[in-house]
């Protein structure tokens, strides 16, 4: 339990970190010199997205962050079946993520992010075990690509 609450408060962190860094982009543009700004303090590599793509990204990754959060609560109630289908289908190499991992030009970021729903059926395997241990282990295999991921790259 002590390790599921850890958990939920690293997340939580994770999370608002990409918040407060989203809301310190959205100073500089008010500022009117992003671009300058991002090559100063961002140090992180930029994928250069069309505007379309930018938000079909976020809400890609706002369901990210929805599963893990499921994942997360259907632990703590044993429900390992249900975590293990929310893992495969939400976090898990499906078609539509190929699709979208390959469509981007970056090879390392293409090789992360598959390499990252490849750990999301990883989880989901893991989750029918119904070994708690070894899947809080499998989640934190799949939140370092998350948060390696984010530590690269930007929009
Ligand atoms: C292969 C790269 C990659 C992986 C893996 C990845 N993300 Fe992201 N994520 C991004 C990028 C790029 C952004 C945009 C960040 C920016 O421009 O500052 C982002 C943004 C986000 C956002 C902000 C959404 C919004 O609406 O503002 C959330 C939340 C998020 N990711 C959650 C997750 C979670 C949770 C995981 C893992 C389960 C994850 N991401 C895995 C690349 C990734």
């Amino acid at each position: 339990m002590r390790i599921l609450i850890m958990l939920i408060s690293i997340l939580l962190f994770a999370v608002l970190s990409i918040n407060s860094s989203a809301e310190d982009k959205a100073h500089r543009m008010d500022e009117g010199s992003q671009h300058k700004m991002h090559s100063v303090e961002d140090g992180r590599i930029s994928l250069g997205l069309s505007p379309a793509m930018k938000q079909h990204q976020l809400a890609n990754m706002r369901s990210h962050v929805e599963a893990v959060q499921s994942i997360i609560g259907l632990l703590s109630e044993g429900a390992f079946d249900k975590a293990s289908h929310i893992a495969y289908s939400k976090l898990g190499l499906t078609e539509e993520m190929k699709k979208m991992c390959n469509s981007f030009e970056n090879e390392t970021f293409k090789n992360l992010g598959l390499a990252f729903h490849k750990s999301g059926d990883a989880l989901g395997n893991t989750l029918k075990t119904k070994d708690l241990t070894k899947s809080l282990g499998a989640l934190n295999t799949t939140m370092t690509y998350c948060v390696q991921c984010h530590a690269t790259f930007r929009q």
